[in-house]
């Protein structure tokens, strides 16, 4: 018989899980991670931490970061990413569970699921509302989150709320302020929360993984180590109207700025470049900036017809960027890692 390891650790980044209001009643005018990780924990029953004990799991707890995670970034990402690869290297912990605000839980859950190779659950969770609203959501998300990290099925890196588990590759924050903000879109979730048990329809390694040309080695290093910064990558929205000076000015190369390493495109529809655009975005590139193009819908992926990667099939130069699987915001940290093993 298997025998897992015992430790929970319960790790902070801040976020409104973590937030204080100075009115109970005030579900949205807080501070985010202004309480201590231990301190949302210690909101838990106490039943429910006694059942933990009684299965043999013990938790820790430790703030890496008390932020509000709409000014996450490198920095950050650094010391979570240096803690979890430490964590999980040790062979008392069976998983960690993170906690993190939901503007940006999209983006760190896939990261760390691009660079961590890891089959221990790293189960990230949120709230909606802040930790002294009359109501709040964060406890149940992370009791939810702990049932996620005490399952023997769970694997690698998920985000729970709402009773959902969704996988890193595919959960998008999708609402403002419903306590059920996240979608998993057409990929569906991987597993529902439902009184402590864990109801799974799919394995997270059964997942898409994308598999862009990033040298997971060197992007830890070079995160880890912190001696540069990142290699700077836009996101630019293609619309009605638009006109690509946007484009233009960004590639101007400005003092105290880095200069522009890659753009990605959120296309209309099936990655579709309005035409001013793609003047802008073909001036880019001959100034040696990265293109690659994603699709600003919601739902979907742009779909290569025939594997021409054109968007407009009358005049069809090759197109100059290629398509990529993933939401704007998520190809943004795809590039900047793949980026990272090349020189500028
Ligand atoms: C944040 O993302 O840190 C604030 C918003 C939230 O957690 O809901």
């Amino acid at each position: 018989m298997q025998v897992l390891a015992s430790k929970i650790i319960v790790a902070g980044t801040g976020g409104t899980i973590a937030g204080r209001a100075a009115a109970s009643a005030d579900n949205i005018g807080y501070q985010a991670g202004s309480l201590s990780v231990g301190d949302v924990l210690q909101t838990l029953p106490r039943q429910a931490m006694d059942r933990l004990v009684e299965q043999g799991v013990y938790t820790s707890w430790e703030d890496v970061a008390q932020v509000d995670s709409k000014d996450m970034g490198p920095q950050v990402w650094a010391l979570v990413l240096a803690r979890l690869r430490q964590w999980l290297a040790d062979p008392e912990v069976r998983a960690v569970v993170l906690t993190h605000g939901t503007d940006t839980i999209e983006e760190t859950a896939w990261l760390l699921s691009t660079l961590l190779e890891t089959h221990k659950p790293v189960v990230m969770t949120c709230a909606m509302r802040p930790a002294t609203a009359w109501v709040p959501d964060g406890p149940q998300n992370l009791l939810d989150a702990l049932a996620v990290a005490c399952d023997p099925q769970a694997r690698g890196v998920c985000v729970v709320a709402s009773g959902v588990v969704h996988a890193a590759q595919w959960v998008q924050k999708v609402h403002p302020y419903q306590l059920d903000a996240f979608s998993s879109g057409d990929g569906g979730p991987l597993a529902r929360v439902e009184e402590g048990q864990v109801r799974w329809f799919w394995k997270n390694e059964e997942k898409y993984h994308f598999s862009a040309d990033i040298n997971r080695e060197s992007a830890i290093e070079f995160i880890v180590g912190n001696r540069s910064p990142w290699p700077r990558v836009e996101v630019v929205f293609s619309h009605a109207g638009a006109t690509g000076h946007g484009v233009d000015a960004l590639c101007e190369p400005r003092e105290g700025f880095e200069p522009l390493r890659g753009l990605v495109v959120a296309g209309t529809g099936n990655g579709t470049v309005h035409e001013a655009m793609d003047q802008a975005l073909r001036r880019a590139h001959g100034r040696g900036v990265l293109v690659w193009r994603c699709s600003r819908c919601v739902n979907g992926q742009v779909v290569h017809a025939g594997g021409s990667l054109n968007t407009r099939a009358k005049d069809s130069p090759p197109a100059l960027w290629p398509a990529v699987a993933l939401p704007p915001f998520k190809a943004r940290l795809a590039m900047a890692l793949t980026l990272m093993g090349q020189r500028a």
